[in-house]
């Protein structure tokens, strides 16, 4: 062998080893790990697309850690929760002395996973609105497509399947309206005492009507659209801070209470 060709040979695995580090170097960025994206669920997607994006979630949202998804395996796969293939068929009649019907089961399933216990596993599942899955009203529906997808076919759009109690409990509880000022907060803000002003006026029947009559309205139209649509007149001699989402958070009933209340209470000296 030449001095030049052993040289030549002496050099390839340090060639190799600097392509190696070239190609790797060029390869982190495009692997580097991102921060799974809110995926956007639309009140009018199809049951077929929602169950894609369902499928996405179980991933991201840690039901893999206890879960197996193993076809032709049984009930019992390998982890620590049963194996979740084929549930829908497994499922479709519910389950003896809970849900009858495979989407109120996976209801059931999903907001409190205590309520019916598989055989031979213990109560550890944690409530799918809680974390680490933390899963949104839009989020659940997507994920029982998906869970309907695995034996069976996607069939629930959003709205079709109940809200977990606590979301229910945030939009309509209270239908006292003391207990409403407590609960919506108005409290905060407006004072029950005549004169005292807090961050809005007090609430005294006597100045709703007059700003009625100012504004050319009845006084339950103009009490509701301060509650609905605070923007509607642009405050003189208050900060514009009023919570503009009333009209969402409140229940048709709850505002016609609330109106009622506001305007036929005696004002407290
Ligand atoms: C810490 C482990 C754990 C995590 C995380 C977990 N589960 Fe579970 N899951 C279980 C166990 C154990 C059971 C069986 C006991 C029971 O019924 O609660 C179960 C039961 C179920 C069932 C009923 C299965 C059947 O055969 O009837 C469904 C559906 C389900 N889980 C879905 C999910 C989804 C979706 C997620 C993610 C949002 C999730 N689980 C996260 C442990 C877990
Ligand atoms: C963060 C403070 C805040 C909260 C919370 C709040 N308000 Fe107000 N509100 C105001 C302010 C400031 C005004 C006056 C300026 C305006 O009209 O936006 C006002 C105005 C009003 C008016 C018109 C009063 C008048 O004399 O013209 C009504 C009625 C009213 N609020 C009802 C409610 C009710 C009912 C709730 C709870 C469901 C509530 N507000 C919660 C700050 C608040």
């Amino acid at each position: 062998m030449t001095r030049a060709s052993s040289y030549v040979m002496a050099t390839i695995p340090a060639l190799l080893v600097l392509a190696f580090f070239v190609w790797f170097a060029n390869w982190i960025p495009q692997t580097r790990w991102e921060p799974p994206e809110k995926q956007e669920i639309g009140s009018t997607m199809t049951p077929l697309q929602l169950a894609k994006i369902g499928q996405t979630i179980v991933r991201q949202r840690g039901c893999l850690a206890c879960h197996t998804i193993e076809p032709a395996a049984g009930v019992e796969g390998q982890g620590r929760g049963p194996n979740l293939a084929n549930i829908a068929a497994r499922r479709a009649e519910g389950v003896a002395g809970g849900p009858n019907a495979l989407v109120d089961y996976l209801v059931e399933a999903l907001y409190e996973p205590g309520a019916f216990l598989v055989e031979g596993y213990a109560n550890i599942m944690p409530v799918s609105t809680r974390p680490p899955a933390k899963l949104g009203y839009e989020e659940t529906v997507a994920v029982i497509d998906y869970l309907q997808s695995l034996g069976g076919t996607p069939s629930v759009r959003v709205g079709d399947v109940a809200r977990p109690a606590s979301q229910v409990a945030e939009t309509a509880t209270a239908t006292d309206p003391v207990a409403m000022l407590t609960e919506f907060d108005c409290e905060t803000c407006h004072s029950m005492e005549q004169g005292e002003v807090l961050v809005g006026p007090p609430f005294d029947p006597a100045l709703l009507r007059r700003a009625a009559s100012e504004r050319g309205i009845s006084a339950e139209a103009y009490v509701m659209e301060s509650i609905v649509d605070p923007r509607a007149v642009k405050p003189e001699d208050f900060p514009d801070v009023m919570p503009d989402d009333y009209g969402e958070r409140l229940t048709a009933a709850q505002l016609q209470t609330m109106v009622v209340f506001l305007l036929g209470r005696e004002p407290t000296e």
